[in-house]
């Protein structure tokens, strides 16, 4: 079958790289996609939010399935896009419709999901620019550390978690009087601090069914130790090593069951994977946020260990027949290393000309911000490349990855030399 992929990430290229394997995806293309799915599939230059370019594409090459990687073409709807299409009501697109979106485009819809559906997270309030007073005052009866979030969708940058109170109160106004994070932050949601270690939960779902997929722990910050800025993930390990039976089982039986039984409940059509963010409180996990899509690099480590057919997978979760199907998982550990440019998150060079790559062994490079600029691999965004190693426990599989990244090589690269450090 011939299938798009939307996106251009880490993410994309182990999407493709796995539905590659299956023998049933004849021809796979990515819109617009990196250098490394230019080596394996067919780039094409559309942008994943251009529906009507979408549209020309799909009907022009006879595309059967699309599969989308981020979350701004599923929010803004795809998925009700190609159904109410009557050329493009029959082609599956993997993931939710615009309402199952909003989990992710909207804290305040999450959290209202969460609470309806008995779903444990942390206790919150929401407010506006009008409500400003009424939020200080809220704030007033918390204890440190404050926990903001902004409404909408802000690029991964939409969440504050502030010591002091006063700080607190000032970024409150710059997020929704004065818009620090434009209309995304024109609510914003207070949320009661958790206190313990976090992880996330995968689920592949049609809506009616659901396969739970490995378990996975990003690294956000940018500096090793968790500090410094927020970035989109510098690293990840799968499975987690706290994520035992006994949690697996809480987080099944209190989360996942009563998120797809919610779905069902309100109506929400969802064909697609659920990402649940999730913080392990002394043995209790409470859910932090919904993504409606694979995290990035989580993807690069979950991916790599699902051993059934990718393609067969989304072609169940398209007819509802998920449950026909076994999921079948690697015991092995997997790990990735983020490689970012110099300065990342902040101002970064583009450009880099990239080598090494064929000294690599046992070990997948995944490109994200890469390009290729007469023939030769330069580096094209903040998050570069990220090197997934297998091993058979996470140790193994990291050293795997630095031993390789070693190899690796452009101008101000960086690396967290320490993913995995809390698991230890
Ligand atoms: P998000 O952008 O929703 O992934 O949130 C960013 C980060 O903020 C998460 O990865 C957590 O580390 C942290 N966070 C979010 N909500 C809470 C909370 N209620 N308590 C503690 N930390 C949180
Ligand atoms: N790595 C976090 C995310 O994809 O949202």
């Amino acid at each position: 079958m011939i299938i798009l992929l939307l996106g251009s990430g880490g993410r994309e290229h182990a999407l493709a790289w796995k539905m590659l394997q299956s023998s049933k995806c004849t021809k796979l293309f990515v819109a617009p996609g990196n250098a490394g799915t230019a080596t394996i599939a067919s780039n094409v230059l559309i942008n994943p939010t251009d529906f009507d370019a979408i549209k020309n594409f799909v009907l022009q090459e006879k595309v059967e399935m699309v599969v989308v990687g981020p979350e701004d073409p599923l929010v803004l709807g795809i998925y009700d896009f190609f159904k109410n299409d009557d050329n493009l009501f029959s082609i599956p697109v993997i993931g939710p419709s615009k309402e199952g979106a909003k989990l992710e485009g909207s804290k305040e819809y999450a959290k209202e999901f969460l609470i309806k559906h008995k779903i444990p997270t942390a206790a919150y309030d929401s407010f506006t620019a009008k409500t400003v007073e009424n939020a200080c005052k809220f704030l007033d009866t918390l204890s440190p550390p404050y926990v903001l979030k902004a409404d909408g969708l802000a690029a991964g940058k939409g969440v504050v978690i502030l010591n002091d109170l006063a700080a607190a109160k000032i970024e409150l106004r710059n997020m929704l009087v004065h818009q620090k994070f434009g209309k995304a932050s024109s609510k914003v949601v207070i949320e009661e601090f958790l206190d313990g270690i976090e992880l996330s939960c995968f689920v592949l779902t049609d809506g009616k069914n659901y396969k739970i997929l490995p378990t996975a722990k990003d690294y956000k910050r940018i500096g090793e130790g968790d500090t410094g800025l927020n970035t989109g993930g510098m690293g990840a390990v799968s499975p987690v090593p706290f994520a035992d039976e006994i949690l697996m089982e809480k987080i099944e039986t209190r989360i996942v069951k009563p998120t797809i039984e919610g779905l069902q409940k309100d109506g929400i059509e969802y064909k697609g994977f659920v990402f649940i963010g999730l913080i392990n409180v002394k043995g209790e996990p409470i859910v932090i946020e919904y993504n409606v899509r694979m995290g990035d690099p989580e993807t690069e480590v979950v991916i790599p260990r699902i051993k059934s057919d990718l393609v067969e997978l989304f072609l169940a979760v398209a007819n509802e027949k998920l449950n026909e199907i076994t999921l079948e998982i690697d015991q092995r550990s997997a790990t990735t290393i983020m490689v970012v440019s110099g300065g990342y998150p902040e101002e970064f060079e583009k450009g880099k000309i990239i080598s090494g790559f064929s000294a690599v062994k046992d070990s997948i490079v995944f490109h994200a911000g890469t390009k290729f600029e007469n023939d030769t691999v330069v580096s094209n965004g903040g998050r570069v490349l990220t090197v997934t190693s297998y091993g058979n426990n996470f140790k193994e599989a990291i050293k795997k990855s630095y031993q390789n990244i070693e190899k690796l090589h452009f101008d101000k690269m960086y690396y967290r030399k320490d993913i995995g450090f809390d698991l230890l």
